[in-house]
C-alpha cells in the first residue's frame, strides 16, 4: 500500500488516478514535475542497463507501495512455491495484479500452467499485456473497471458484487496481494466468495492483509503499530477516516468467519508481518492461506 499521506499525494501525482483531474493547478504542476523526475530516473536506469527486462517504469511501480519492486515480487513468489506448493503446471489468478510485481517472477515458475491477472488501473494492465503477456502467451491480463476511491474513483462497477473474469473451478491458486487492505467489508466478502468460486477443490486462496488479534488491537490502541488504524469499527480498523480504503486492517476471526461461508478454511497459521508489533517502517503485512473445501 502507499505508505503515508505524502505517498498518497505522490500516487495521485503519477496521474494514475483521475482524482488529479479534479485537483487544482498547483497540484497539477506538482504532478507534472514529479512525473518528469520519474522519467529522468527511468532514463538513467536505461543508460545504466536495466535490472530486469520486464521492470516497469517508475510511474507504474510507484503506486504499488514502498520497497524493492523485483525483490518483493520474488519473495511473494517464493512463499507461494514453498508454502502453497505452487508448481509449473498450476493455474494462478492474481486479483489486483497491479504492474506485474508477482507476475514477473511467476513467468519463471508457471511454464506449463497459466496466469490471469486483473486490475482496475488500465495503464498497468496495458503495460503488463504488452510486455509480459507479449512474451508469455500463457500470461493474460484484464482490465476490470471497478470503482475504488484511490485507484479508480470513476469506475463503473462495484467491488461488492463484481464477478471475477474467470470460470468456476478453473484455478489452483487465487492471490489477493496488497488488495484486502483496500476493500471495505462487503467488498472483501465478495472477493472471498469470488475466490472460492474460481478455485478448484483443494485450491488455495493466498492473501496479504493487516490482521488484528487482541494483542495487535492493544498495540493499535497504544500507538505501537506501523500504521495508526485508530478508527475502530469492530471487525475492521481504518487508518484514515476521510479515505477508509487507503488502508484497512481486519480482525482475523472476521476474515475466517466470512471465508467459512464460502468453504474456505484457514489451513495454516498466518505468517505475521512486522506492521502490528512495531512502529518501524517499511513494515511487512501478514500472510494468510485459505484452502477451498
Ligand atoms: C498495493 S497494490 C498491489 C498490486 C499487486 N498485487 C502487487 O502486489 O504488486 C493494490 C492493487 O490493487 C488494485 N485494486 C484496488 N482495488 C481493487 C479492486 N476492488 N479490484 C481489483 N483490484 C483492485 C489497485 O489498482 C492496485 O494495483
Amino acid at each position: 500500500m502507499p505508505g503515508n499521506k505524502s505517498e498518497l499525494k505522490s500516487l495521485r501525482a503519477t496521474k494514475y488516478t483521475s482524482s488529479l483531474r479534479r485537483s487544482g493547478g498547483i497540484d497539477r504542476l506538482r504532478g507534472s514535475s514529479y512525473r518528469a523526475g520519474l522519467r529522468l530516473l527511468d532514463l538513467l536506469d536505461r543508460t545504466r542497463g536495466r535490472e530486469h527486462r520486464f521492470l516497469p517504469p517508475r510511474r507504474y511501480r510507484r503506486f504499488i507501495g514502498n520497497g524493492d519492486f523485483l525483490k518483493v515480487g520474488r519473495e511473494i513468489t517464493a512463499y507461494m512455491r514453498d508454502e502453497l506448493g505452487m508448481g509449473p503446471s498450476h493455474d494462478v489468478l492474481d486479483a489486483g495484479c497491479g504492474a506485474g510485481r508477482v507476475a514477473i517472477p511467476l513467468t519463471d515458475v508457471l511454464t506449463e500452467g497459466s496466469y490471469l491477472g486483473f486490475d482496475i488501473v488500465p495503464h498497468a494492465i496495458e503495460w503488463c499485456s504488452s510486455t509480459i503477456g507479449a512474451r508469455h502467451p500463457n500470461f493474460r491480463f484484464e482490465h476490470v473497471d471497478i470503482r475504488q476511491e484511490i485507484y479508480n474513483p470513476e469506475g463503473r462497477l462495484s467491488a461488492s458484487d463484481v464477478r471475477f473474469p474467470a470460470e468456476d473451478s478453473s484455478f489452483d491458486i487465487a492471490a489477493l496481494v496488497g488488495l484486502i487492505s483496500h476493500l471495505m467489508p462487503e467488498e472483501m466478502d465478495n472477493y472471498l466468495a469470488e475466490s472460492a468460486r474460481v478455485l478448484r477443490a483443494g485450491g488455495r486462496c493466498f492473501a496479504t492483509a493487516y490482521l488484528v488479534d487482541d494483542k495487535v488491537a492493544e498495540n493499535i490502541s497504544r500507538g505501537n503499530t506501523a500504521f495508526s488504524f485508530t478508527h475502530d469499527h469492530g471487525n475492521y480498523f481504518v487508518h484514515s477516516k476521510e479515505e477508509p480504503t487507503y488502508a484497512i486492517a481486519y480482525r482475523l476471526e472476521h476474515i475466517q468467519a466470512v471465508a467459512a461461508r464460502y468453504d474456505l478454511r484457514m489451513c495454516q497459521e498466518p505468517r505475521l508481518g512486522t506492521w502490528g508489533v512495531s512502529t518501524r517502517r517499511p513494515a511487512s503485512m501478514d500472510l494468510l492461506v485459505l484452502e477451498r473445501a
